[in-house]
Parts: C-alpha cells; sequence; structure tokens
C-alpha cells in the first residue's frame, strides 16, 4: 500500500517562497502610491473591501471581534490600534496582507491586487478616533 506522500517537499517550497520574499523587500514594505491614502475615494473602495474580506474574522470595524475569530490562536488582530492604524506603517501593512501571517488564521491575499490593497489601509488609517 502507498502512503499519501508527506506534506515536506510543499513546506520546503513555502520555506525558500518566504525567504525569496524577505531577500526581495525592504524591512519597511513598499511605499503607498501618493497621495493615495488620503483620498475618500479609496478609503470608500477599502470600506468596501474590508466589509466584504476581513470583517469575518476583524470585525464589521476592525476591533478584532468578528463572527469567525472563535477558537482562533492568536485571535485576530485590533486592526483599530497601531502600528495597522498609522500611516507611517503603512508599507509594513501592506506586506502583511499581501503575504498574510504564517501558522495564524491571517491568510495572504493573492486575490487582492496592490491597488485593493491600498484602499484597505487607505481605509484602515483613516479611522482615528
Ligand atoms: C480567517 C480569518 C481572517 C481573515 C478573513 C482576515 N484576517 Fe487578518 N488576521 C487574522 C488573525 C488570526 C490575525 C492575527 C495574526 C497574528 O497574531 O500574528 C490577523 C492579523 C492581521 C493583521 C495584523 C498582522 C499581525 O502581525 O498581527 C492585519 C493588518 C490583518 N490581519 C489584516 C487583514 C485584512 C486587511 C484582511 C482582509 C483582506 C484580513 N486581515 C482578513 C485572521 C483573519
Amino acid at each position: 500500500m502507498r502512503w499519501p506522500q508527506r506534506p515536506k517537499p510543499r513546506a520546503g517550497i513555502a520555506l525558500s517562497t518566504i525567504l525569496l520574499g524577505i531577500s526581495a523587500c525592504e524591512r519597511a514594505g513598499p511605499s503607498p502610491p501618493a497621495g493615495l491614502l488620503a483620498s475618500p475615494a479609496a478609503q470608500q473602495a477599502g470600506a468596501a473591501l474590508f466589509a466584504a474580506h476581513c470583517a469575518i474574522c476583524h470585525g464589521a470595524n476592525g476591533e478584532g471581534r468578528g463572527r469567525r475569530r472563535e477558537g482562533l490562536n492568536p485571535p485576530p488582530a485590533d486592526l483599530t490600534l497601531p502600528p495597522w492604524s498609522e500611516i507611517a506603517e503603512a508599507g509594513g501593512t501592506f506586506r502583511v496582507i499581501r503575504n498574510g501571517v504564517a501558522r495564524t488564521a491571517m491568510p495572504a491575499w493573492p486575490v487582492l491586487n496592490d491597488e485593493q490593497i491600498w484602499d484597505l489601509i487607505a481605509y484602515l488609517s483613516s479611522r482615528k478616533s
């Protein structure tokens, strides 16, 4: 009887992809297109994307209390807090959304293009209380 293939080779590929990714980007991540984060149109588009893709875990307002948070360890981050709410940290936030967080429920978002990720960050950083 043949056992199903072990996941090892795939883990190896994932690791080298991550290492390539790390060496390819600056630690601070990419810079947002000029003026985009302050654009009300981008902030609105980001709010709609957030409701569609992120609210289920992070909550309607991003405070970390979405319907699917139960049992997640670590729990979804509170995105109303720094550094995720800070424009100055936008490059790092971009990288997290693009790549996800390994070994957590936070997925990578290959379905979102760069502009959509910046729109999300425009929304997150527009909500200072
Ligand atoms: C399936 C649940 C889930 C979905 C959907 C999800 N997240 Fe997350 N997210 C998490 C979890 C869990 C963490 C905490 C990871 C950690 O503690 O390192 C997290 C963390 C984050 C962080 C902070 C990273 C960190 O190191 O803590 C950001 C920023 C973020 N998510 C943005 C988003 C955005 C934007 C979306 C929608 C495009 C999204 N997330 C969708 C579960 C989710």
